[in-house]
Formats: structure tokens, C-alpha cells, sequence
């Protein structure tokens, strides 16, 4: 397929270099500044633009994967001449409706992207909808080009998706920077020192649901634990208001 980036981000980066790799046409990209327009065109071997008159009038799907709070107006900018093009976009949290567009879809990646960072594609779960069957249809074909897993969900629930990807990624990634400046405080210890505690959290998750896979002392609501804990972290208000937060999630579903 001829497939147009709208950004050249974390996001536009990884599924333009797996795109590319299930042998798609990436014709063009844009992005708002040369620097990562260059950047990413260079990787994809592909030409590049940062004005939005200049962005091809066709192709068979334009992709934007931009900042969320830009999408809506960026999007807008692209209509004169695009008529009847399909623009997808690519964030959890944003509407179909948002895009302005008669022909529009949603192919949500989900994974936490960074550009210098590979992924395996294959493995990542993609969302997809559409305001066409014949464009939902079209969508799932491609998604399955560079995923293994591919759901058709619609906006209302893809919010509770997203909600729930914050949860798992970014609050538990927030718990292991908490944990790496205790580490460095008390004992100067490097953070590898969890990575086996954190592969093996996450790996009992393939064969037990996370509530049946909680240990430690707040399951156990072992108190004395807990007092000696909160204690611990007198001077860290915040972090003790989440411990205590989080203590009391644990044993009130356990
Ligand atoms: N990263 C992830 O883990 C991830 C995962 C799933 C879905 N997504 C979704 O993918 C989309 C892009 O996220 P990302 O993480 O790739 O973002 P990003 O790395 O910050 O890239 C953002 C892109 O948006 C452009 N941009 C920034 N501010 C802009 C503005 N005011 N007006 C127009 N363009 C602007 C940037 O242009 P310049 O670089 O030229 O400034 C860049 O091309 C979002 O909808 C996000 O929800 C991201």
C-alpha cells in the first residue's frame, strides 16, 4: 500500500520502519519541523515535508501520528484536496470523530514507543476502527501485515484500553522510578538489581491474573510492615501518600 506519515515522532518512527518492512510504499513524511521530517525520511529512504500543501493529495492511507493536542487542528489543515482520502490516527485516547474526514480510521499500536528504540511489531496488539466497513476491512489487512494480534474496537472502549495501558505502563513505570531513587539514596545501588524481580512480576502474568500474582506485605496486610514502610518515607510525603493509597487498593481486592 502507498502510505503517507503525518509526524515523524516515537510513534510515526517505529510503525514507518514496520510498515516499511512488510513491504508498503511509505511515499512521503511530514512533520512540523525539518529536523525530524529529515531525520525519519532518511531512515525510510522516502521524501519529506513540513508544509501541508505539500503533503501528497493521494495515497491508499495518510497515517497522523502526532502530539494528541495538535491532532485535531493538523488534521484540519490537510482536507483541501485530500477529499475522499482515508486518514487514520493513531492515539488511545482520541475519537474517530475527531478526524475531519468523511473516509476515517484508528490503528492503535499498543506499546510504549521511543525512537531509537526497536520493537518487534509482530507482537504488539493493534486497535483498529473505521467509519467503513470497507475501510475497517482494509485497515485490519494492513494491521495484520505487521501484527499478529488485531482487534476492532471502537472509540467508547478504546478509552478504557488506553485508561487501562496507563495503569500498566506509565504508573508502573512511575512505581520503578520511585524505587530507583531509594535505591541510589540508601546504598547508592544500581537499579539492575530489580530487573530480575520486575522480568519475573511481569512474567508470572502469562500463566495467573495480576490479582491472583500479588505477594508482599500488603496482601498479607501484615501492619507492622506497613507502619515500619510509611515510617520509612516521613520525608516523602507524596510517595508515602501513594504507598498508603496503594496498600489499601491491594487488600481491599484481595
Ligand atoms: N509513543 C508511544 O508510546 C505511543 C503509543 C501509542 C500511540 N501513540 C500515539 O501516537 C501519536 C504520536 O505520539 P508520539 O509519542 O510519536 O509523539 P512524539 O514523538 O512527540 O511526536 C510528535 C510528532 O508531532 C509533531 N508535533 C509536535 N507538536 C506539534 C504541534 N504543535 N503541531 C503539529 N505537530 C506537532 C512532532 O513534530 P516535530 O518533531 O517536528 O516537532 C512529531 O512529528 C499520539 O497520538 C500518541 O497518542 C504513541
Amino acid at each position: 500500500m502507498k502510505i503517507v506519515l503525518i509526524g515523524a515522532g516515537n510513534l510515526a518512527t517505529n510503525l514507518g520502519k514496520a510498515l516499511q518492512g512488510a513491504g508498503h510504499d511509505i511515499v512521503q513524511v511530514w512533520s512540523r519541523t525539518e529536523e525530524s521530517a529529515q531525520a525519519l525520511a532518511a531512515v525510510l529512504k522516502c521524501s519529506c515535508t513540513t508544509e501541508a500543501e505539500e503533503v501528497v493529495r493521494s495515497a491508499d492511507v495518510f497515517v497522523i501520528a502526532v502530539k494528541d493536542s495538535a491532532l485535531s487542528s493538523l488534521a484540519a489543515s490537510l482536507k483541501d484536496g485530500r477529499e475522499g482520502q482515508l486518514f487514520v490516527h493513531t492515539a488511545g485516547s482520541m475519537p474517530l470523530e475527531i478526524l475531519p474526514f468523511e473516509r476515517r480510521g484508528v490503528l492503535y499500536p499498543m506499546q510504549t514507543f521511543s525512537k531509537n528504540k526497536e520493537v518487534d511489531f509482530s507482537v504488539i496488539p493493534c486497535f483498529v476502527e473505521a467509519s467503513g466497513k470497507a475501510d475497517e476491512a482494509m485497515l485490519i489487512s494492513l494491521s495484520k501485515t505487521i501484527s499478529d494480534t488485531v482487534y476492532v474496537l471502537d472509540s467508547e472502549n478504546r478509552k478504557y484500553l488506553h485508561l487501562s495501558a496507563v495503569f500498566c505502563c506509565n504508573f508502573a513505570n512511575h512505581c520503578f522510578a520511585m524505587g530507583e531513587r531509594l535505591l541510589k539514596e540508601h546504598g547508592n545501588l544500581p537499579f539492575s538489581v530489580m530487573l530480575p524481580l520486575i522480568e519475573e512480576t511481569a512474567s508470572k502474568l502469562y500463566s495467573m491474573s495480576p490479582q491472583k500474582a500479588q505477594t508482599g506485605p500488603a496482601v498479607r496486610w501484615d501492619k507492622n510492615v506497613i507502619d515500619k514502610h510509611l515510617q520509612l518515607l516521613a520525608d516523602e510525603p507524596g510517595m508515602q501518600k501513594i504507598y498508603e493509597l496503594m496498600s489499601k487498593s491491594i487488600h481491599e481486592v484481595n
